[in-house]
């Protein structure tokens, strides 16, 4: 009879070894886990923050989501928004078009990082802190959870400059705004499920002014709006020169609440920006638009996927980043 080969016992070193490999391999990889070592609280500590300034400050959810958004598609979700001016940068936060990013979103980062840094310091990143607090903050309000992978090192460039034509704008043609979305690998009904973003929140007068007053024709308004609408606009708007923090709900039916209204709204002549009317008006989006207004899952399903997938859209890990000791600076 043959006899198998013999093979020697790989000796308890060599396992180890292997294990310990594995166990760093897994730790440095983005996962969902990656704190579950070296900050264990992380979890605990992220949910009390955002809930605590949630229920003080309910437009925070509305904000943060902005602020993520608004992070990840300029180059990635490195936390860079986050970073302050200084004499000699002028920061991506203080472009034109992230002034009006609500105090609020920023303010929540702050806290969840400092309560992190006593809990365990220079462990986690601002850019995973953003990226929780976003989900969670969706998910308080009514939204979909979502997987949200874990090990984002924070950027270390922020800059201004960088900033104009790579966020949309209300006055963006549709197909602008498709295709800023597909140059980073977003298909239409991806943009058209992140845009369901804006059943909360809200808008200043000032994004949607020229819409509503001094229109060339009669009506004075365009007339994608309900007219009772454009009309109601008009009023809430009517100091908005002397008082630019005028502001109204994206959607006006449900403002506080993520669900389908945007999309029930936006037939209705409902929409608050000229994007949002241009969603139901644009034969690219508007299947969509008409689905997402019928089926609330599959709103939820779809936003979810797109939330993930914005998530970790050109992450920074291992040396490309580092990990901030507040929020705000460099290190
Ligand atoms: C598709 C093109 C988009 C355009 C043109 C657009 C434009 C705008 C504008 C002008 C505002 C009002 C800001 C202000 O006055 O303070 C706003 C608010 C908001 N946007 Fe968008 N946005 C777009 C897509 C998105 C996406 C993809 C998200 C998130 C995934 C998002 C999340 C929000 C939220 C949550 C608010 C409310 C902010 C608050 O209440 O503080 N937007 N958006």
């Amino acid at each position: 009879m043959a006899k198998a080969p013999s093979q020697a016992p790989p000796s308890f070193l060599y396992i180890l070894i292997v294990l310990t490999f594995l166990a760093s391999v897994s730790e440095s990889r983005p996962n969902i886990n990656y704190y579950a070592k070296s900050c264990p609280r992380f979890n605990q500590i992220m949910q009390d923050t955002i809930t605590n300034k949630q229920i003080t400050s309910p437009t925070t959810a509305a904000a943060t989501l902005r602020l993520f958004f608004h992070d990840c598609i300029l180059n990635g979700c490195d936390g860079s928004v986050l970073i302050s001016s200084t004499p000699f940068n002028k920061a991506e936060r203080d472009a034109d078009i992230n002034l009006s990013l609500p105090g609020d979103a920023f303010d929540v980062i702050v806290r969840a990082k400092t309560a992190l840094e006593l809990a365990c310091p220079n462990t986690v990143s601002c850019s995973d802190i953003l990226a929780v607090a976003t989900r969670d903050l969706v998910t308080m309000v009514g939204g979909p959870y979502y997987n949200v992978l874990l090990g984002r090192k924070d950027g270390r460039i922020s800059n201004a400059k960088y900033v104009e034509g790579n966020l949309p704008r209300p006055t963006m043609p549709m197909s602008q705004v498709i295709d800023l979305f597909a140059k980073r690998n977003f298909s239409v009904q991806e943009m058209v499920a992140l845009s369901g973003a804006h059943t909360i929140g809200f808008s200043h007068c000032s994004e949607f002014s020229s819409n509503i007053y001094n229109y060339s024709r009669t009506p004075q308004y365009d007339t994608d709006y309900n007219p009772r609408f454009a009309q109601a606009l008009q009023k809430a708007c009517g100091d908005y020169k002397n008082n630019p923090s005028l502001s109204v709900f994206n959607d006006i039916m449900t403002p506080n609440k993520f669900d389908n209204l945007y999309y029930q709204n936006l037939p209705k002549g409902l929409g608050l920006l000229e994007t949002d009317h241009a969603l139901f008006n644009d034969a690219r989006t508007r299947p969509y638009v008409e689905v997402y207004a019928k089926d609330q899952n599959r709103f939820f399903k779809d936003f979810a996927g797109a939330m993930e997938k914005l998530s970790v859209y050109g992450i920074k890990t291992g040396r490309r980043g580092e990990i901030r000791h507040r929020c705000d600076a460099f290190n």
